[in-house]
């Protein structure tokens, strides 16, 4: 089975530790317990069509007094949700620099999921919808809007973007095949021609020979011709 890290981050407080819980136990809990060593690991297996993943949920630490413990679990991360809360603006404001931090530390990410979280406290939201998709367009990365009390749409999130990760793979996979066959195509028409060329060659010199024979059959007779 293949096995996948993924991890979550965002300023403290976003919902992180709640969207892992709700995810991998059905679980929320009102409490706000800062997560101090990013260690905790989550598991989760993905049918995405025939394949099935596992992923490893790493939560990370939101407090910026522990940022610096977050290079070991960043690195190797193929997919990071970069969460903020929609009711909180500086969250959302911290979001390039949680970029910015993800991409100094990890090279490996293939798929980023900017996730605007606390849905349900929709009364209180202060940014929009459609700041939250911008700025995921300008980093490439694919849209949620997510709250940790509803189980789907926690589970669209994790899944929508493990199927996006499984389809870049696949795609990738797919122009790999594609490129090699096209390689060994080229490779196969320049052997092709070669051996017409080397073909060719000898015909001519095997004409040149039996040319050179003649010839010398002709001489040879002329001399025979004037000795008699
Ligand atoms: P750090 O570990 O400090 O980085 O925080 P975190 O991002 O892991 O936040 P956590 O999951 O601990 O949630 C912080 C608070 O927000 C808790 O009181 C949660 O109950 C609450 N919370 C998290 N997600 C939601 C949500 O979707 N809706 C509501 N209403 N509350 C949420």
């Amino acid at each position: 089975m293949i096995s996948i890290k993924v991890i979550l981050i965002g300023d403290s407080g976003v919902g992180k530790t709640c969207l892992i819980q709700q995810y991998t136990s059905k679980e929320f809990t009102e409490e706000h317990i800062t997560t101090i060593a990013a260690g905790d690991k989550s598991f989760k297996e993905v049918k995405v069509g025939e394949k099935t993943l596992k992923l490893e949920i790493w939560d990370t630490v939101g407090q910026e007094k522990f940022k610096s413990v977050n290079k070991i679990y960043m690195n190797q991360a193929k997919i990071a949700l970069i969460v903020y809360d929609m009711t909180e603006q500086n969250s959302f404001n911290n979001l390039p620099n949680w970029y910015k931090e993800l991409k100094d530390k990890n090279d490996s990410v293939e798929i980023i999921g900017v996730i605007a979280n606390k849905s349900d406290l929709y009364e209180d939201k202060v940014i929009d919808k459609e700041e939250g998709e911008n700025y995921a367009k300008s980093i490439k990365a694919i849209f949620y809007e997510t709250s940790a009390l509803d189980y789907d749409s926690v589970a669209a999130a994790f899944e929508g973007l493990t199927k996006n990760y499984v389809n870049k793979k696949d795609e990738e996979e797919r122009k790999k095949t594609e490129e090699e066959r096209k390689k060994k195509e080229e490779e196969d028409r320049k052997r092709e021609e070669e051996e017409k060329k080397k073909l060719k060659l000898e015909a001519s010199k095997h004409n040149e020979d039996k040319e050179k024979k003649k010839d010398k059959k002709k001489n040879d007779g002329r001399r025979w011709c004037f000795i008699f």
